[in-house]
């Protein structure tokens, strides 16, 4: 049979148990593919792509070329374009192996759209493994320069989706650093300390503690929604980067990346005009998103890790959620 593709690499739900063994579907999103086509999903569950995040004024230039791209968030590129990875259709091949099952992605993004030079061929694959995890391998190859910085862009309530706020969730960052934003959420290119401030992590803590603490970054946002740099000892393995516990579920997810950054964004657009999978309106911070990725607007910040890939080049990267349950509140 044809493989009838695969809308968006969407993950629509994902069933956890709690610390007492009942399952709940703890990613946001609707329960049918139309409300995908025509609700204006804010990229739920969905690949983000090809450049994850903003690009300052949709522009940048390559080898002495400048391209512009579409404009599509205020004066700023978003999440690939008008029609970004989310809204392509993948094709999709199944995959059993010992210790996992998943779908294999690909997708090949014609040169010129979106208006990104060279043809990008992307493998995205999700497996679910008997740890308890997903794990997403990413994978793309170019045939002219180009630019490549992939997600996913999952929203958790680890309370069940449709349940309320996030609020209560302990958020644990393994970064010490964060790429502070103007006005447009671009970066202003300085990686600042997150010692003394809202944005600090470190230990586990609520979302909800410090978020309407009067910090111009968190105004900015309205709430939180940033790119944080990871602490990580080498630039290609696994590395820590992020674990979310819900206190009265018990449910846990550890994010591990080969990414440098992460996003995490508090479900701050949600405005309560989606109606979501279990039949709830979806409001402000009733998800959260953590999205491993190179940083925002990387093509015009020199000093942040490159997200260039040429012909004789291979974007590899790897992130893996794990799932849980803790018995401390
Ligand atoms: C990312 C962005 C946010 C928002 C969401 C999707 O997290 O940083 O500003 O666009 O995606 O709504």
């Amino acid at each position: 049979m044809r493989d009838p593709g695969y809308y968006g690499g969407i993950v629509q739900s994902i069933e956890t148990p709690d610390r007492r063994g009942r399952t709940a579907n703890i990613a946001l999103g609707f329960d049918n593919l139309a409300d995908y086509l025509t609700k204006n999903s804010p990229y739920f569950g969905c690949i983000t792509g090809r450049y994850a995040n903003r690009i300052a004024k949709g522009r940048f230039t390559l080898d002495g070329t400048t391209y512009q791209l579409a404009v599509n968030n205020g004066e700023n590129h978003l999440h690939g374009g008008d029609v970004g990875f989310d809204k392509r259709v993948w094709q999709a091949r199944e995959i059993r192996e010992h210790g996992a099952v998943g779908l294999r992605l690909t997708y090949v993004s014609p040169a010129g759209e979106e208006k990104y030079p060279g043809t990008l061929s992307v493998t995205v694959t999700y497996r679910l493994t008997v740890r308890n995890e997903i794990r997403i391998d990413y994978h793309a190859t170019t045939d002219a320069p180009t630019i490549v910085n992939l997600t996913n862009h999952t929203y958790f309530n680890l309370a069940g989706e449709g349940s309320g706020s996030i609020y209560d969730h302990r958020l644990r960052l393994n970064a010490s650093r964060y790429t502070p934003v103007d006005p447009t959420l671009i970066p202003t290119g300085s990686l600042d300390p997150v010692a003394g401030t809202p944005m600090d992590f470190r230990r586990p803590t609520a979302i909800g503690a410090r978020i309407r603490d009067n910090f111009q970054q968190l105004l900015l946002g309205q709430g939180y929604d940033h790119n944080f740099v990871l602490d990580r000892r080498d630039d290609t393995s696994l590395a820590l980067a992020a674990r979310v516990s819900e206190p009265t579920s018990g449910r846990t997810v550890t994010i591990r990346t080969a990414e440098p950054g992460i996003q995490f964004y508090s479900g701050n657009f949600l405005d309560g005009t989606l109606v979501g999978t279990g039949g709830h309106i979806y409001r402000q911070g009733d998800g959260f998103a953590l999205e491993t990725q190179h940083f925002p607007d990387s093509p015009n910040q020199p000093s942040f890790p490159s997200t260039v890939l040429r012909p004789d080049g291979v974007y590899q990267t790897t992130t893996v959620y794990e799932f849980g349950t803790t018995s401390a509140g």
